[in-house]
């Protein structure tokens, strides 16, 4: 039977930290050029409805580098566009290749694509959850601090597709994890909720920026406006006034706090140019990292 990837709170501790054990051993495999063909003769597709950069070229490129192929498709292009039914759509897919990886904004697009496809679905972010890129940046943490478990994660900003899925990560993975987000722009109650009602969760939320980072190992930001929701860009510039991470808010962390950025980053909005670019940010390993995670992601549900 397909296992399918569509949000965190689908595994277990141990199935999220073998993800990252998995991605770290073919990362250093990479860097050592063992070639891997764990997906020769399998066909990946990927659709996607949103842009993207990161995501859809480490698929592409942890595909090939496990011996596999790839066929990417803008969903604008397919009969999708036209209204044909999901189900008509994963039924077909699943004849034809052995992957979808799909990027949409309905959590609920992808759910039903999972309920009709015999083949692997995983979730390549849609407007509730960004699964995949918090597995790499659980595991940039992992690699920088060498351990989470008596971390201070805050995530300031906007309580989006990557804060939800960080509050299901904090809620198996053994870290703290703080939110500092304006009033109503917290992540959703239901997720919170769930995940706070984990044995040993220490997940918070706060609406003071300055509070959250007192002490913080990590600290986590993205946009204010996600894709989507570019109509709200103007009013969002103003909400979210007071909530970017820059070097005064950082001064307020540990000495040794690194900053996170699944990017695009918006700069002199949620982030400050010198953080971005400074030497405690690691948003370009995090963009690396994407590449090994999916090795194992595919690795897992697909080889
Ligand atoms: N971080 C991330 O998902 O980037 P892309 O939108 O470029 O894929
Ligand atoms: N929250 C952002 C993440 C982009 C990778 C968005 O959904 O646009």
């Amino acid at each position: 039977m397909a296992i399918h990837l569509l949000r965190l709170s689908d595994f277990t501790r141990d199935e999220l930290f073998a993800y990252i054990d998995r991605a770290i051993v073919l990362k250093q495999e990479s860097a050592a050029s063992i070639r891997h063909t764990q997906l020769a003769g399998k066909t990946i597709a990927l659709i996607f409805e949103k842009a993207s950069t990161r995501t859809r070229v480490s698929f592409e490129a942890a595909t090939y580098g496990l011996g596999g192929q790839v066929i990417f498709l803008s969903a604008k292009e397919t009969q999708l566009a036209r209204s044909e039914p999901l189900k008509d759509t994963a039924l077909v897919m699943s004849r034809y290749v052995d992957g979808l990886v799909v990027r949409t904004f309905g959590q609920e697009v992808v759910s039903e694509l999972a309920r009709y496809a015999t083949i692997p679905v995983i979730n390549a972010l849609t407007d509730l959850f960004h699964p995949c890129q918090v597995l790499s940046d659980v595991m940039t943490v992992i690699e920088k601090k060498g351990q989470l478990k008596n971390l201070k994660v805050v995530w300031v900003g906007d309580g989006n597709n990557m804060a939800n899925s960080w509050v299901q990560a904090a809620a198996r993975l053994d870290f703290e994890l703080v939110l500092a987000c304006p009033q109503g722009y917290e992540p959703r109650a239901d997720i919170l909720q769930e995940a706070q009602q984990e044995a040993g969760a220490r997940i918070t939320v706060v609406h003071d920026p300055v509070e959250a980072v007192q002490g913080a190992d990590v600290i986590n930001t993205d946009v204010w406006a996600s894709m989507g929701q570019e109509s709200e860009q103007q009013k969002r510039l103003h909400v979210f006034r007071g909530f970017q991470v820059d070097a005064e808010l950082l001064r307020n962390a540990k000495p040794d706090c690194i900053v996170l950025h699944c990017l695009p980053a918006h700069r002199e909005e949620e982030i400050s140019e010198d953080v971005l670019e400074g030497p405690q940010c690691v948003a370009i390993d995090q963009a690396e990292n994407k590449l090994h995670i999916h090795k194992a992601i595919l690795e897992k549900h697909i080889a």
